[in-house]
């Protein structure tokens, strides 16, 4: 996973990587269970597929479940359990309808066997697709992505496969998650805090940050488009100079 000589001017980006967050408070101002805030959470996420669909955004991951999201409360945690096989139970005809392929990223060995079994049928059943690659993140954490990257390096060294020397930031790169994507160009944090939380460390070293109060289930279309606007009014710069990039020459001299 490289970042490409980038056109200046920003357009449609390619890859936009959502953290899905204030489902619990949404519940909660409802005086509602969170759990009603989780069900809620997943109805925005179809809308988020069509939107990326009709504007023609090529890859979208969604942060579901942390690493950290497992020290909750055991009856959230078997809630979300539970949302999340009848997700995979009901949405994937639908999704494949649509022409996505989706994939599931995170530590896989923490969960269930039944619902490992849904994960891989999802995949397999939509392997074909691609208007959309949707990469759903599950008990996923940025510093596990990057330690089984490590691993799977060191392992190749143990075996005499490859050298030290030749572990570059490329050969590095493409072992770490989604990298046969191109890194998320935007990152969209719902709910209003301003943090990362263990997301995709490595692969948002350049990408562009949007964050709004709004909580996970009251996004819409028109706070997508929001974002959307916002990025395309931006300079990526990628540690150039505005003048190198052909930006506002003004600024750059
Ligand atoms: C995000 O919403 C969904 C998960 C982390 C599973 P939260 O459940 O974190 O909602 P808040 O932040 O408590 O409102
Ligand atoms: C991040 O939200 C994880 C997901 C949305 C899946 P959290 O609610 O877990 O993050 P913190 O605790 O506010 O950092
Ligand atoms: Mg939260």
């Amino acid at each position: 996973m490289t970042d490409p000589a980038p056109p200046t001017r920003a357009r449609i980006p390619r890859h936009i990587a959502i953290i899905m967050d204030g489902n619990g408070r949404w519940a909660q101002k409802r005086r509602r269970p969170r759990l009603i805030g989780h069900r809620a959470g997943a109805r925005a996420v179809n809308t988020c597929i069509d939107f990326c669909l009709e504007r023609g955004v090529r890859a979208l991951t969604l942060f579901a479940f942390s690493s950290e999201n497992w020290d909750r409360p055991q009856d959230e945690v078997g809630g979300l359990m539970k949302l999340f096989a009848g997700a995979l139970e009901r949405e994937v005809d639908e999704l494949d309808r649509r022409g996505v392929r989706v994939r599931f990223i995170g530590e896989r060995s923490r969960f269930a066997a039944g619902i490992r079994d849904r994960m891989a049928q999802a995949e397999a059943r939509t392997a074909h697709n691609d208007r959309l690659d949707l990469a759903v993140a599950v008990s996923y954490g940025g510093r596990w992505d990057i330690v089984q990257a490590a691993r799977t390096l060191a392992a190749d060294v143990a075996a005499g496969r490859i050298e030290v020397d030749a572990i570059d930031e490329a050969r590095f790169g493409a072992h770490v998650a989604l990298a046969d994507l191109p890194p998320p160009d935007l990152f969209i944090r719902t709910g209003g805090e301003l943090r990362i939380s263990n997301f995709l460390l490595w692969q948002l070293a350049y990408t562009e940050l949007w964050f709004t109060d709004l909580l996970w289930p009251d996004v819409d279309a028109a706070t997508l488009q929001a974002a959307l606007d916002d990025y395309a009014r931006r300079e990526r710069r990628f540690g150039l100079t505005g003048a190198q990039v052909g930006g506002n020459s003004e600024m750059s001299e």
